[in-house]
């Protein structure tokens, strides 16, 4: 089982949504669908022979990290991970130099961090390809493995529903909004009038969906929003640094939390009705977060319902990010 790849994403960065066209981000979900069957049938790939990649993580990740390395390794590449003071980056050296030194060193940067100005001045300067892996406005490597599990549940993605519920302006919420836009995916954001996302970002993803026959919408009401989803996805309620706003969020977002009462007012619990989170997620009592409140964004029993899809959204997150790696250094 071989793989070719000539679509001529050779050298290109995804900075966001928006860096890839509506066609290349479908290609490269096909892409990542192949080397996910080309690994299941035990065939290993060469595909980033000799490549070496570098991983600046200014914030703690379980799936983006792993993700990366395996890719790597899969294909006979090597991914090297960085974290937090561990060099210089952004505070002895400034991400203009450090930029043009790992630029230098290594074929390609994965960035997770706070500010989407670094990934953008790391693309600026370093001379080779940059993926953001997550920044407080953006997680555009979480939407193509979204996308690739739809793709796997539903074949044609097209007209699909998928109602966001949660915290209606974070990273994966913007992302995930131009993501449905782009593949044809009806998409509502449903959260509170307190969270509501940037009207700009709102107006630019329906331009892209209209085109793609799909709408865009924001929906306060929970039951209003889910009627006739396809998918429900959610996120944590309180993002990587802005731990300070816990209580708040706890307080706006507890009548936005996906459970089997709100799985069933889509209509399609039982039939065409799915679940997903990026993870990773507050659905019991079992980690230091979530010890006192229990289960937060989703309850325990829609996370363990068979149709939540969450691990193989996970297990995605790796053939998707192999996919951009195979695309930008193949
Ligand atoms: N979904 C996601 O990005 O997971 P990690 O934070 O574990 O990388
Ligand atoms: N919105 C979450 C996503 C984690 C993968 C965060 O930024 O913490």
């Amino acid at each position: 089982m071989d793989i070719t790849w000539d679509k001529g994403l050779k050298g290109r960065s995804l900075l966001n949504m928006r860096s890839f066209s509506d066609e290349e981000m479908m290609e490269l979900i096909d892409l990542a669908l192949a080397l996910k069957a080309r690994k299941a049938a035990g065939v290993r790939g060469e595909l980033l022979h000799r490549r070496n990649i570098v991983l600046i993580f200014e914030k703690g990740s379980t799936r983006t990290r792993n993700s990366c390395i395996v890719a790597a390794q899969d294909e006979g590449g090597h991914a090297q991970y960085i974290g937090g003071h561990e060099s210089h980056f952004g505070h002895k050296e400034s991400v203009k130099d450090s930029a043009r030194v790992l630029g230098r060193l290594y074929d390609g940067i994965l960035f997770r961090g706070f500010r989407q100005d670094t990934v953008e001045q790391l693309a600026k300067y370093s001379g080779v390809p940059v993926w953001n892996g997550l920044t407080d406005e953006s997680h555009p490597t979480q939407i193509l493995a979204d996308l690739m599990t739809l793709r796997e549940v539903f074949g044609d993605i097209r007209g699909k529903k998928l109602v966001y519920m949660g915290d209606g302006r974070n990273n994966v919420a913007n992302s995930l909004m131009i993501g449905c836009a782009k593949a044809g995916v009806h998409y509502v954001n449903c959260t509170p009038k307190e969270l509501l996302p940037d009207p700009d970002l709102v107006r630019i993803a329906a331009e892209i969906a209209a085109k793609n026959g799909s709408t865009v919408a924001v929906e306060c009401d929970p039951s209003v929003a889910v009627r006739g989803a396809n998918a429900l996805y959610t996120d944590v309620w309180v993002s990587m640094g802005e731990e300070a706003k816990t209580a708040e969020r706890l307080r706006l977002l507890r009548p936005y939390q996906v459970n089997m009462d709100l799985c069933r007012a889509t209509g399609n619990l039982g039939g065409e009705l799915i679940f997903l989170h990026c993870l990773p997620a507050f659905h019991d009592a079992e980690t230091e977060v979530s010890k006192d409140t229990g289960a937060q964004e989703v309850a325990d029993d829609v996370f363990e319902a068979p149709f939540s899809k969450v691990f193989d959204e996970a297990e995605n997150r790796m053939h998707t990010i192999k996919a951009l790696f195979v695309s930008a250094l193949a």
